[in-house]
């Protein structure tokens, strides 16, 4: 990908699911087997994500992929805790991933965080398939390490076999009660229409190479016109994070979606009150694993072409925000940037009312996605931001003249010790969680309670 002009980019994929069901795990495999292939050096972590190329993909794939049918250079997987709210994030309108992979646990079936990811697929009409994790825990497994699917289903009893096969129909009837049409991946014609299930193993690597294949040809298929991109056009990207670092002051995390990004670089940067105009002073990358230990961190690099993740450093970050786009002002007035910055930033902007609930929120996907729930349940908003509760927000909240209205909605962020002790005196009540949806439910509850 360092051609001129245009060219394939890489697809994101997002991978998702509830807290513990192997999100990380299973990119520890693909990363894992690639070592032990001898292909490690290929794989490159990038900051919140990993690159894995067609070369790689198609030598753990094996038999099942052949690579002269791809023109995509690989997947860049990015993993997200079970608590972070990655499925939320857009990039110019749409989701940033470009595809997903839904984990979730065989044992464990649909958790709250599973619907969540799901409701969030639909409503961004992301493509995905589910990852039906942790095939080797049924009981009497027969283990057949890094195999295909269906060869590992051939090697074991019909005991096995069926305990599994229940397992995964019930998690095909979860899909279906939640409005996808699903089936095991290989029964799967039109990856659209219909949702693949790909019984996989992260510990095993049982099924890893279909989940590969799968994910290969779904964007081969179905994502190719999109991944045209000018790749040393000016580069765009969403902030995944804010974040401190040991002497770098701000930085921003961001996965690059479009174009390349250059030190020096004029950069615009969705803020807290209005876009920052800034240079980028180092583009960092987390160091082959092997050199962690000994060095610095990070390394610097002069440019990087999406997709990618990257660590952008550069003066008067600390009003960016997480999930605010970022746009490299390269070849264009600054004026012009800032203006697309800010009509992005406009269509994301949440609705408020003259009284209503304070909701705070960790990236402005989520605020978005939690200001729509409310707005759903019928739930007035007075103030919508990102970032920590702080006592500012509970001075908002009390001036509510509705004791319903007394109220914070914390997603994903912590309540500064300030705020807390002030909410404390104030008797302002304070909602903390990290599902949207359980989030709106206790709201509701305590409203009901009130009126009671
Ligand atoms: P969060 O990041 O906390 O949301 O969790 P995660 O989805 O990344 O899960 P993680 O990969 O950390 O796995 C959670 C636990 O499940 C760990 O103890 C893993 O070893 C275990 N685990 C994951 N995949 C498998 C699997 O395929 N088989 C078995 N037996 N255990 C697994
Ligand atoms: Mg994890």
């Amino acid at each position: 990908a360092d051609g001129e002009g245009s060219g394939l980019r890489t697809p994101i994929v997002a991978v998702l699911g509830h807290v513990d069901h192997g999100k990380t795990s299973l990119l520890d495999k693909i990363r894992g087997s690639a070592v032990i292939e001898g292909e490690a050096g290929a794989i490159t972590q990038h900051i919140g994500a990993t690159a894995v190329p067609l070369d790689v993909i198609s030598e753990l794939a094996g038999s099942l992929i052949d690579p002269s049918d791809f023109d995509l250079p690989g997947l860049l997987f990015i993993d997200t805790p079970g608590h972070h709210s990655f499925s939320t994030l857009r990039a110019r309108g749409g989701a940033l991933a470009d595809i997903a992979v839904l984990v979730v646990d065989v044992n464990d079936g649909f958790q709250p965080q599973t619907l969540e990811a799901l409701d969030i697929l639909k409503r961004t009409q992301t493509p995905f398939v589910v990852a039906a994790n942790k095939i080797d825990t049924t009981p009497g497994w027969n283990p057949q390490e890094d195999a295909p699917t269906l060869r590992t289903i051939d090697a074991q009893s019909d005991r096995a076999e069926n305990t599994l096969n229940q397992r995964l129909y019930e998690i095909i009837g979860e899909l279906s009660e939640n409005g996808f049409s699903a089936d095991m991946y290989w029964r799967v014609q039109d990856f659209r229409g219909n949702i693949g299930v790909v019984p996989v193993s992260a510990l095993t690597g049982e099924g890893v190479p279909d989940l590969l294949t799968v994910l290969m040809g779904l964007s081969q298929r179905y994502m190719k016109e999109d991944m045209e991109v000018n790749l040393s056009g000016p580069g765009a990207g969403t902030v995944l994070e804010v974040k401190e670092e040991r002497g770098f002051g701000t930085t921003l995390d961001v996965v690059l979606y479009d174009g390349v990004v250059r030190t020096d670089d004029t950069i615009v940067v969705g803020g807290k009150n209005e876009p920052i105009v800034t240079e980028v002073r180092a583009l960092l990358q987390p160091r082959p694993l092997a050199e962690i230990r000994t060095e610095k961190r990070f390394e610097q690099v002069e440019e990087v072409t999406a997709a990618a993740g990257v660590k952008i450093a550069a003066p008067d970050l600390d009003d960016a925000i997480a999930g605010a786009p970022v746009r490299v002002a390269r070849g264009r007035p600054v004026e012009e940037v800032v203006a697309a910055v800010e009509a992005e930033l406009a269509e994301i902007e949440v609705d408020t009312a003259e009284n209503g609930i304070v909701v705070k929120a960790d990236t402005l996907g989520s605020l978005e996605a939690i200001a729509n729930a409310l707005e759903e349940a019928e739930v007035p908003i007075v103030r919508a931001e990102v970032g920590d509760v702080a006592p500012r927000d509970v001075a908002v909240a009390s001036t509510a003249d509705d004791p319903k209205h007394e109220v914070i909605l914390a997603f994903n962020v912590d309540v500064l010790p300030d705020a807390e002790q002030q909410a404390r005196e104030r008797d302002i009540r304070v909602f903390e969680d990290d599902v949207i949806y359980q989030l709106v439910d206790e709201y509701e509850e305590f409203v009901a309670e009130i009126e009671r």
